[in-house]
């Protein structure tokens, strides 16, 4: 992949996934800036770039705000020249059961992940459509945004809003020549030491040790630069054409999601009454509901105890 003379802006790349997308952006080529909200961080990763050869520059602001969005593209174009491709991967965490949750865990999560991505897009392709080069867009989704999963109220709703602004961006943006994809990503980071059932394999990997194959495919966990070939591939010519995506990775395998559509119908004529739908819904369309929640792999006990 050759990505020479692109420009891209990570947002949350001072560590994690995000950092393993800036870094495989500028060993393509690329230059990069580097965001984040944690100065020193996007300091030292757009330092770690530039002493591997890359190109990039850190701009240490929270993502969230119209202003942080601007002042994101305009140092791009005013030090690069240009903008091709933009990256919203920021993000945060603030789990709690919905009667728990707190309205500022809730603000919070949907400030950064759904205002963060919506302001900085925003910004991005109105520079694309007045450049007149098209351009790309990388959201991040999560598995939470596709199912649900249980103390992620504000988490899943950010998420699951971000997949439907990548299905509708792909539709208003198709003209200018941008395409828009949201990566649904499951990697060994800070945000995903915390989960439990993950902990074992992530404090192995951070020991050294590789995760076992049934682990990189079951779960589909790895490690961020599993996942960020994908975003070079979306920011690349090789994915022109591909838009309003779903896309998931994550250890050794690659995956597309579905999109929400009707998979059962029936007809009542003049409509259905409450009575109606109480005779029929099990026997209709009922008839085998929905799975909810993100399901755990189907991985032996022993692999669990080992990792
Ligand atoms: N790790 C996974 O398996 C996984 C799964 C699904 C989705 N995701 C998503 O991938 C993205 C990256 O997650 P990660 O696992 O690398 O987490 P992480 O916590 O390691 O990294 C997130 C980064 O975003 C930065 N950040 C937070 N708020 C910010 C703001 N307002 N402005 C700028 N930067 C900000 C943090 O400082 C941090 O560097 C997130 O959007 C997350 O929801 C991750």
């Amino acid at each position: 992949m050759d990505l020479t003379g692109n420009v891209a802006i990570v947002t949350g790349s001072g560590q994690g996934l995000g950092l393993a997308y800036a870094k495989a952006l500028a060993a393509a080529g690329a230059a990069v800036v580097v965001n984040d909200v944690v100065a020193d961080n996007a300091e030292k990763a757009a330092a770690d770039i530039a002493e591997a050869g890359g190109r990039a520059i850190a701009v240490p602001v929270a993502v969230g705000t119209a202003d942080a969005a601007q002042t994101l593209v305009s140092r791009a174009v005013e030090e690069f020249g240009r903008l091709d491709t933009v990256v919203t991967n920021a993000g945060i965490l603030r789990d709690k059961v919905l009667w728990n949750m707190a309205d500022e865990d809730f603000d919070a999560v949907i400030h950064v992940h759904l205002r963060g991505t919506f302001t900085c897009v925003r910004e991005a392709v109105r520079h694309f459509r007045e450049a007149g080069h098209g351009g790309r867009v990388v959201l991040a989704g999560s598995p939470a945004g596709q199912r649900g999963n249980f103390g992620q109220t504000n988490y899943a709703a950010a998420k699951a809003g971000i997949a439907a602004m990548a299905r509708t961006w792909a539709m208003e943006c198709a003209r200018a020549g941008v395409t828009v994809n949201a990566i649904i990503p499951n990697a060994a980071t800070a945000m995903t030491e915390t989960i439990p059932f993950l902990a074992p394999y992530v404090e192995g990997l951070k020991k050294g040790g590789p995760f076992p194959s049934v682990v990189r495919r079951a779960a589909s966990f790895g490690t961020p630069e599993d996942v960020a070939g994908l975003v070079v591939f979306l920011a690349s010519p090789a994915s022109d054409g591909i838009t309003g995506q779903c896309i998931g990775i994550g250890g050794d395998r690659l995956s597309l999601w579905s999109h929400p559509t009707e998979i059962s119908s029936a007809f009542h004529d003049g409509g259905w009454s409450a009575d109606d739908i109480a005779e029929a819904f099990t026997s209709t369309v009922g008839e085998r509901p929905e799975t909810y929640g993100i399901p755990l792999p189907n991985i032996p006990t022993t692999q669990h105890k080992s990792a």
